[in-house]
């Protein structure tokens, strides 16, 4: 089973720009609680390198691209790449990731289910391999 699905946005062309929107409960099941961005990405770094316990959070390359490392705890590992800015990727919670390959001026859309929590964050891996395999 994929670890996770690109969902394609409405993408409204138009002469003067085009313009991509998503809505709660339709292309993205979960409710937003919260959205961050992350750009400024030196050359060569990653980002992510973790999983949430309850977290689901649902990604878009508003420019730019990278690509998304996702591990299940369970062998599996899947790559995605994220350039486009009407597609997006859901991440469920429980699955390890990892944001790399930064395109020069690139820029990260998160839309998370919750509201922010460290204490919803597995930062160890061997902690999420446990926690994934009870
Ligand atoms: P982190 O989620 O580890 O970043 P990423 O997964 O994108 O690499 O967060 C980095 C730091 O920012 C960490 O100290 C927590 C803080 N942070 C907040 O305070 N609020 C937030 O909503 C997020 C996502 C992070």
């Amino acid at each position: 089973m994929a670890l996770a699905e690109i969902i394609e946005l409405p993408k409204i062309v138009d002469p003067r720009g085009n313009l991509t929107v998503v809505t709660e409960g339709i292309e993205v099941p979960f409710n937003f609680s919260r959205a961050y961005w992350i750009y400024d990405v030196p050359g060569g770094e990653s980002r992510g390198g973790h999983a949430h316990k309850v977290c689901q959070e649902f990604i878009v390359a508003l420019s730019g691209s990278f690509t998304l490392r996702l591990e299940d705890g369970h062998g599996n590992v899947e790559s995605f790449h994220l350039n486009h800015p009407y597609q997006g990727l859901i991440i469920k919670n429980h699955i390890w990731r990892t944001l790399e390959d930064f395109s020069s001026g690139s820029v990260a859309l998160v839309l998370a289910s919750d509201v922010f929590d460290e204490e919803d964050y597995i930062r160890d891996h061997e902690e999420f391999i446990k926690i994934v395999n009870p």
